[in-house]
């Protein structure tokens, strides 16, 4: 089937791309789609295509150099990686951040790498890498310039993932710095990619770095085996946490979905960002973090210099027992089942039958944390073991209660014994977050799927009143305050697009909001609405809006303090309404 927005795609995108590499299309071979989203490009996040069936392991420099790599550096981490274990542990990616390149193209618009740091090129460190047992990766940024300013792979996408096979490249890590002025969606170029990778014929990992703009929402899976779901890590714990809530909070999706636990599985993963292992203050807080990676079944990319690496920190990165929850084949993403704010304790079922428990205290205070098997799906008399110390904790009666962590303590346990896998979480349906039907359909009744901001209140003003605006009162309808960003999926069904917007009749301040409505996330730059700054008591503007094929709105609100309202805000898949 041929999506409502293939049409759209082929004009756009691949005259570029023909102008740009001649007689090279990106077009996949195997399918009339050029835009390859639904079904053709065959290395997509899909467990059929074989790669990343549980989240990708390695090493990538970012966090430890940041652009401050070269050649031997990059060989002894590569030695180091072969001597600490860690390769042995399963870390298989070596990826080169940004700054292996060289400041421009060679005369024949190829990319090259830094002839200073790299000067036998980056054939040969991929070499090097293999001849490791490892796998190369690499870093290129889908606008004209990576974040170090560097040459970006915009309107080089064949010749660079070409050059990138021709190196041995397994893993690229697209990032998206620039990409706004592209003049594409995130879901047209990021397919543009994975079908110029899948031409060269080599499996490649395709990791996308968009700091958290919603992957999971509009499809990332198509394309990609992981997806960032936050801003960049830093090495300190309200960072590592914040990173955590975006992948299993509601930092970044509507509450109802605990967490993006349901858009993980074999092959496509949420990637909350690199790990920072070894990089915090303590054993304590590096544990911490790699619990929690491990439960959310994150990508596990050291970021710390593991030439110089503690034998603490080695042990931490390299533990079997909390490895493989991480690694479980089962491949569900763990969840929370219980959140005090500071006690948080999170559940993962894994394929054994057993289920891996984290109970984590983020508070100052030493706490007392307790799992009662009803959480966790089980119930009597259950086998608890410590995973860390690799203990057998004895067997216990409808809970478990762990005395005294400490600030960022946790214990992670594995509880039950071998059987038939335990039942997994119930998703969140179709219908409760995206247009499936025809008519019409108000966005309060719906989930978002995507937010950045404060969160809009359903059929209610931000002050949990009416919405009325010009004297003017609505049922239904969003009611923001401050800077509120919301993503709506309408998954292609809807035709029109319906809203009045404007400031609530409750605000007597002098503040202006804006109201625009964006195609997809902002990278795209596709604005179909922006009403300009509105005052307090301006008559409403109404929109009326063809969304024919449009997978996700993203409905963007600006304005300090002031309250405004998409006042029955709804979406029309048939023209009945
Ligand atoms: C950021 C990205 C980081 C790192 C950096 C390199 O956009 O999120 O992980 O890759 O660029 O410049």
């Amino acid at each position: 089937m041929k999506s409502p927005g293939s049409c759209r795609i082929v004009v756009l995108v691949i005259p570029v791309i023909v102008l740009a590499i001649g007689v090279i299309s990106c077009s996949p071979g195997k399918t009339d789609d050029p835009a390859g989203k639904t079904h053709s490009a065959s290395f997509a996040g899909h467990p059929e295509n074989g790669l990343a069936l549980t989240p990708p392991m390695g090493w990538n420099s970012w966090n430890a150099f940041e652009a401050d790599i070269d050649e031997q550096k990059i060989r002894q981490i590569a030695d180091a990686m072969v001597d600490s274990g860690m390769r042995d542990a399963g870390y298989t990616y070596l990826v080169l951040d940004d700054g292996w390149m060289a400041a421009n193209r060679d005369g024949e618009g190829n990319l090259v790498a830094d002839p200073n740091k790299f000067p036998s090129g980056m054939k040969a460190i991929g070499d090097y890498i293999h001849s490791k047992g490892l796998k190369f990766g690499i870093y290129e940024d889908r606008g004209h310039s990576t974040c170090q300013q560097l040459p970006g792979s915009f309107k080089h996408e064949q010749a660079d993932m070409s050059i990138f096979a021709s190196w041995g490249v397994d893993y690229i890590k697209l990032d998206s710095c620039f990409a706004e002025s592209n003049g594409r969606l995130s879901t047209e170029d990021y397919a543009i990619y994975r079908n110029c990778i899948t031409n060269t014929g080599r499996p490649i990992v395709l990791s996308i770095s968009d700091f958290g703009n919603g992957a999971w929402a509009w499809g990332g899976k198509e394309t990609a085996q992981l997806w960032r779901t936050s801003n960049d890590i830093y090495p300190w714990m309200d960072s590592v946490y914040a990173c955590a809530e975006t992948s299993a909070g509601d930092r970044s999706i509507h509450p109802a979905f605990n967490g993006l636990w349901q858009f993980a599985g074999p092959g496509h993963w949420n990637d909350p960002d690199m790990l920072q292992v070894g990089n915090l203050k303590s054993d304590i807080e590096d544990r911490a973090h790699f619990s929690l990676w491990c439960i959310l079944a994150a990508p596990l990319m050291a970021g710390n210099d593991l030439r110089s690496m503690s034998d603490g920190v080695r042990r931490i990165l390299t533990a079997p027992e909390v490895i493989k929850v991480n690694q479980d084949a089962r491949g569900i993403q763990g969840y929370k089942v219980y959140d005090g704010g500071e006690k948080e304790i999170y559940n993962k079922p894994l394929q054994d039958g057993t289920t891996a428990v984290l109970l984590l205290n983020k508070g100052r205070k030493p706490a007392d944390i307790t799992v009662t098997w009803d959480k966790i799906g089980l119930s009597g008399r259950q086998k608890v073991t410590d995973l860390w110390a690799a203990k057998d904790l004895g067997q216990f009666t409808d809970s478990f209660t762990v005395r005294g962590l400490g600030r960022h303590g946790h214990l992670l346990i594995k509880v039950g014994s071998a059987g038939p896998p335990l039942a997994a979480p119930k998703p969140v349906l179709p219908h409760e977050y995206m247009v499936t039907g025809s008519g019409m359909t108000y966005l309060s009744d719906l989930y978002y799927i995507w937010r950045r901001g404060n969160v809009p209140k359903s059929d209610k003003n931000y002050n949990d009143d009416p919405i009325v605006i010009d004297g003017v009162r609505y049922g239904k309808g969003l009611g923001c305050k401050g800077n509120s960003r919301v993503m709506y999926k309408l998954n292609g069904k809807a035709l029109r697009f319906k809203t009045a917007v404007g400031l609530d009749d409750s605000y007597a301040g002098g503040g202006t909001g804006r109201f625009r409505i964006y195609n997809e996330d902002f990278f795209g730059n596709r604005i179909l609405f922006d009403s300009g700054k509105m005052e307090q008591g301006a008559a409403p503007k109404l929109v009326d809006l063809d969304v024919t094929g449009v997978i996700c709105l993203l409905l963007s609100f600006e304005g300090k303090d002031v309250p405004g309202n998409w006042a029955d805000a709804r979406a029309v898949a048939l023209n009945n309404e």
